[in-house]
Formats: C-alpha cells, sequence, structure tokens
C-alpha cells in the first residue's frame, strides 16, 4: 500500500519518464534529419529505454492498488543544434532525472515505504549508468570536433547500440 504523497510523486515521475521517451524520440529524427542515421538509432534506443522505464513505473502503481495516470505534459523541444550540443542536453535531462529520482527515494525512506526504496533501487543504479555513458560521448564529441572523418566513425559507433529489454520486461 503506498500513502497518497507516495502514489501521486511516482505517478508525477511515470509522465516525467513518458517525457523522457518523447524528447528523445525528437532528438532521433533531429539526428536523422541531418544525416547521422548512427546518432539517430543511438537516440531510438534511448527512447526504448525510457519506455521500459515509464511502464515500470505504470506497473508499480497499479500492483499497488494504484491508478496510474498519464497525464498531459509539456511537448519537448523540436529544434536541436549540433551532435554535440544534444549530447549535451541529454546529459543535462538525466542530471534532473536522477534529482528526481534521488528525490522518491529520500520520500519513501521519509515514509517508511520499504517497498518503494526496493523499486527505486533499480532506477538510482540506472541512472549512474546513464549518466555515465553521456558524459563517455561528449568527451568524444570534444575530442573529434568538427573533423568530418571523426564524426562519421563515431556516427557509425552510434549505429551499432542495440535496444536490450532488462530481463524482468524481456517476453
Ligand atoms: Fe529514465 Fe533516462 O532516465
Amino acid at each position: 500500500m503506498l500513502s497518497k504523497k507516495m502514489s501521486a510523486a511516482l505517478n508525477k515521475h511515470m509522465n516525467t519518464e513518458l517525457y523522457s521517451a518523447y524528447l528523445y524520440l525528437n532528438m532521433s529524427a533531429s539526428a536523422a534529419s541531418t544525416g547521422f542515421k548512427g546518432a539517430s538509432n543511438w537516440f531510438m534506443v534511448q527512447y526504448q529505454e525510457e519506455m521500459i522505464h515509464f511502464m515500470k513505473f505504470y506497473t508499480y502503481l497499479n500492483s499497488q492498488g494504484e491508478q496510474a495516470i498519464v497525464g498531459q505534459m509539456a511537448a519537448p523541444p523540436s529544434k536541436y543544434g549540433s551532435l554535440l550540443q544534444m549530447m549535451e542536453d541529454t546529459l543535462n535531462h538525466e542530471q534532473f532525472i536522477t534529482k528526481c529520482i534521488n528525490e522518491l527515494t529520500d520520500l519513501a525512506v521519509k515514509e517508511k515505504d520499504h517497498a518503494s526504496q526496493i523499486f527505486l533501487q533499480w532506477f538510482v543504479t540506472e541512472q549512474v549508468e546513464e549518466e555515465e555513458n553521456d558524459r563517455e560521448l561528449i568527451g568524444k564529441l570534444k575530442l573529434v570536433g568538427d573533423n568530418g572523418y571523426g564524426l562519421l566513425m563515431l556516427d557509425n559507433e552510434l549505429g551499432t547500440r542495440v535496444f536490450t529489454p532488462p530481463p524482468t520486461t524481456a517476453a
């Protein structure tokens, strides 16, 4: 059983994960439109991961007897800058998500909600990985700069990313 406050906070964050999915879907289209097919694939995988995150919250709320409610949200931007700028935007967004997850965990601890604490642990770990990946790519993009050959090689690398669903959501 969840408190009203915990349930509302989890539901709100569920919608933030959905926003994240749409944000990366727009970034995927933007990268494709500028010829970066590999980066487009990378952001598409990112979108798929965010949909898993969204569904984790949706399923958890329902399993606790709460009604998950998908609400209105702001539309993500449709115009983006360079690949480096997009990756920096991605890191900024993930740092915001990390802050949200930490606040949710703080609330679960305050409310002595052990089930929610355990549920949120997966996201605490996931955010470390997300930020690490983004920082690594930002480093590579800065190294490459405006070098066309370097950007092409990096785009090829981004094109190899494959979506792997977490074990609990695999069919
Ligand atoms: Fe669902 Fe990228 O955090």
